[in-house]
């Protein structure tokens, strides 16, 4: 099976982790059937300063003829805000890849890593949000009035708003979750008082299925409170960003979560949901985790193989026993983990996976 995969590492630590990506395709292109042909896309803040567009229409155009985009992360802090980012709302847009998926689950061996107490974290940590990623305050009606007001226009369309939720119904059932959980604002916003009506409306469809609604605030709370009892939430395009990082951390690090920005019947694009961490980039100490769970939810997503999916994550949870970079190194000094740069990460899991691909 031949796939073909853009790869768009963008800027800072993008470039770091990307490479760790491919090693991994690369080790599933010898042992199955599987073979990946690459294409260098380059978008972002380092194109932007080349040639003044963050998403050249060359990358644009190879990205809609691949089976999967892999993106790593855009931004550059010397560049004005929005110029690199604009790169991805433009892939997210254009491709018409309307729902966010972000699970979002704390692996055994990084249980000390969670901030939470025990008690909090109770049976574990397994959530998936379903962020709706093509409108709500990212429609990109706004701008400046002058040089004193600027505004952002939240669009909640009735289509955009069923398509979101009836996902997060059907993505339940696929996964045996008994609860969706709507995080919303319709207390106040209008826009959230017609997404709550339509969730109750969908969710009539799925009686077999509990109905939770929260307000964002207060499930800002409920998420270290009590994560465990969240299963599938589905939120708008900006509490979905929020909440995302906000459970990242919770899983260990913000370098551990991926996502999958997906149109059910387009090109989908695969990224870990963290940013470009200028903090830490061109150290090659970041965390390459985030993007090999994006490549899992690549396989079960749009190559419809969970099996592969699954040693993915395996290959990642024995890999942890062994050997961590430094946002998850145990608090307490451990004799048995190693602490490791990226590329060497990337190597580890990469052994770990073979290993699985063998059996
Ligand atoms: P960030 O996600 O880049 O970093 C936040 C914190 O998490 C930093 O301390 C960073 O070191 C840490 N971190 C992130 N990824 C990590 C990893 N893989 N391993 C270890 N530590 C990791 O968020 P920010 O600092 O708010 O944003 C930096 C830039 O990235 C901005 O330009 C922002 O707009 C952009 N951004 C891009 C994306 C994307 O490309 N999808 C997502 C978020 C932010
Ligand atoms: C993300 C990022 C982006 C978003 C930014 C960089 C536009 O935070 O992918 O989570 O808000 O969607
Ligand atoms: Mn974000």
């Amino acid at each position: 099976m031949e796939k073909k995969i853009a790869l768009a590492p963008g800027d800072g630590i993008g470039l770091e982790i990307i490479p760790e990506g491919t090693k991994i395709l690369n080790a599933i292109e010898e042992y199955t059937d599987y073979k990946f042909k690459f294409y260098d896309t380059p978008v972002g803040g380092q194109i932007w300063k080349k040639i003044g567009n963050s998403l050249p229409k060359e990358s644009y155009e190879t990205m809609a003829k691949c089976d999967a985009i892999l993106f790593g992360a855009v931004g550059l802090p010397d560049l004005p805000q929005g110029v690199a980012e604009s790169a991805i709302l433009n892939i997210r847009q254009g491709f018409h890849q309307y729902i966010n998926l972000r699970p979002v689950k704390l692996l055994e061996p990084l249980r000390d890593k969670c901030p939470l107490k025990d008690e909090y974290i109770g049976k574990g940590i397994d959530i998936t949000i379903v962020r709706e990623n093509s409108e709500g305050l990212y429609s990109k009606i706004g701008g400046n009035v002058h040089d004193d007001t600027a505004l952002d226009v939240m669009v909640f369309t009735k289509v955009g708003v069923e398509r979101i939720i009836r996902y997060a119904f059907e993505y339940a059932k696929r996964k045996g979750h008994k609860k969706v959980t709507s995080v919303d604002k319709a207390n106040i916003l209008s826009a959230s008082m017609m997404w709550r009506k339509i969730f109750e409306k969908i969710g009539e469809q799925y009686p077999e299925i509990q109905k939770e609604n929260f307000y964002i605030d207060a499930f800002c709370q409920w998420l270290i409170r009590k994560p465990y009892e969240v299963q599938t939430a589905v939120a708008c395009n900006m509490f979905g960003d929020i909440i995302s990082d906000e459970a990242a951390y919770l899983i260990g690090s913000l370098g551990m979560a991926g996502s999958g920005n997906i149109n059910p019947n387009g090109v989908s694009m695969f990224e870990p949901i963290h940013g470009s961490a200028p903090d830490i980039a061109g150290k090659g100490i970041a965390n390459p985790i985030g993007t090999i769970m994006a490549i899992k939810i690549m396989f079960e997503e749009t190559f419809k193989d969970p099996l592969i999916g699954s040693l993915i994550e395996k290959a990642v949870e024995n890999a942890l026993y062994r050997g961590r970079t430094q946002d998850i190194m145990p608090s307490k000094p451990s004799s048995s983990i190693k602490l490791l740069n990226t590329k060497e990460m990337g190597d580890l899991i990469k052994e770990e996976l073979i290993k699985l691909l063998k059996k």
